[in-house]
């Protein structure tokens, strides 16, 4: 007999006095063991296990040349370590019988008659059958579902009493259906893995993003290199730059423009103005400093380069870039410009200076604003 719910006969060991059934060990003992151990918590999941494995194995039993349990209890029905119940003490009646009749007390004797059908009691019908069998998994039924003895209730005996065994299902009829509890257990924690691992795959699509607009704010506060010594928890080192070229620039009337414009306007003016200088500084190795007079300065540059620059600013034109001797230099040497003598500029704390106009380049065919005199400018009163 080899079936998952059968409990495995490995030998009999037989000497004069004393004949010992070899079995297959269950480590948690019997079905009843389980249903009186308080400390065994029983789930409907558990429960149903047990039964339908009760049932596969009285079905493989009843199909068998066998063909009856004769003595199905739940003393008899083992649960192994995996929780998998397994019938025991099945067939070999000889032995059995002579067991029984030498060695049982009275009281055992009575007590195995909870499972016995009452047309067997009643020797109605002599010795066991599948109806009988049928009868005694009613009452491992009753034991599994209530937690209690058989007959701790009289209807139900009065119940099945009654009933008899003709009415009575038989095993052949019963859904045989695989369903382990740790199968079925490991089934729910692969599915809760699975969850799992799309629930990670989503916190960390969402740390990704997370972490781009930290990285985002960072590089726009400060330059990529130093944002990324300062991320990798490095000290940061100044750097010297040989040739660096700033650029100041102003909204030339923007105080007047604020007050002809409403709050929104002004916030989608300057927005479309950051966004196409962020757009152009992106295209080229160049940082954005600060935006002084809307925002904290960010990263601080000082010195004479800076003086110089800001000075290119405020003494400038409208829709102009003014140059200093030396930005005007570097860009003739790198060709292409075209640029025009200002003449002699007063620069505050170094006297008159030479400045340039920067006025375009040569292949640059995107419309750039008219070179207007002072004294149109003045007209359209900048
Ligand atoms: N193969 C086994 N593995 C684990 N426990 C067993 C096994 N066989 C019997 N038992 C335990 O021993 C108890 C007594 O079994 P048994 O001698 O068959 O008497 P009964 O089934 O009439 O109670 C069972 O209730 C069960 O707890
Ligand atoms: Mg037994």
């Amino acid at each position: 007999m080899h079936h998952e719910n059968i409990n495995k006969f490995l030998g009999l060991c037989v000497s004069e006095k004393l004949c010992t059934i070899i079995t297959s060990y269950c480590s948690k003992g019997s079905l009843r063991d389980i249903i009186f151990n308080d400390n065994i918590k029983l789930e409907w999941m558990t429960m149903f296990s047990m039964i339908s494995d009760l049932v596969n194995g009285m079905n493989y039993i009843h199909k068998s040349d066998l063909a009856v349990h004769g003595n199905l209890k739940s003393s008899n029905c083992l649960i192994d370590n995996r929780w998998v119940l397994k019938i025991a003490d099945f067939g070999i009646p000889s032995i059995r019988q002579k067991r029984d009749k030498g060695e049982l007390s009275m009281e055992k004797i009575l007590e195995d008659q909870f499972w016995t059908a009452p047309e067997h009691l009643r020797e109605i019908i002599p010795g066991s059958s599948q109806k009988g069998d049928m009868y005694s998994f009613g009452i491992i039924l009753y034991e599994i579902i209530t937690r209690s003895d058989p007959y701790e209730c009289d209807t139900l005996e009065t119940a099945n009493g009654k009933q008899g065994a003709i009415q009575r299902s038989n095993f052949l009829f019963l859904p045989v259906k695989k369903l382990n509890m740790v199968d079925s257990l490991i089934g729910k924690l692969e599915r809760y893995a699975n969850n799992l691992e799309e629930v990670v795959e989503q916190r960390t699509k969402e740390l990704r993003e997370e972490k781009k607009k930290t990285d985002d704010l960072l590089y726009q506060m400060l330059p990529r290199q130093v944002a990324e010594q300062l991320k990798k928890g490095q000290v940061v080192n100044a750097e010297l730059f040989n040739d660096v070229t700033i650029y100041f620039s102003d909204i030339v009337g923007f105080t007047a423009l604020s007050a002809l414009s409403t709050p929104i306007q002004i916030v989608n003016l300057l927005n479309e103005l950051y966004t196409n200088f962020d757009n152009i500084i992106a295209k080229h190795d160049v940082y954005k400093v600060s935006v002084v007079g809307t925002a904290m300065p960010r990263y601080c540059l000082f010195g004479d380069t800076v003086n110089m620059a800001s000075r290119m600013e405020s003494t400038g034109e409208p829709l102009r870039i003014q140059l200093s001797q030396t930005s005007c230099d570097c860009l003739r040497t790198a060709t292409g410009y075209i640029i025009s003598l200002r003449g002699e500029t007063d620069i505050k704390g170094k006297g008159c200076q030479k400045t340039y106009w920067l006025k375009g380049k040569l292949g640059y065919n995107k419309p750039l604003p008219e070179f207007w005199e002072k004294t149109e400018r003045e007209r359209f009163q900048f």
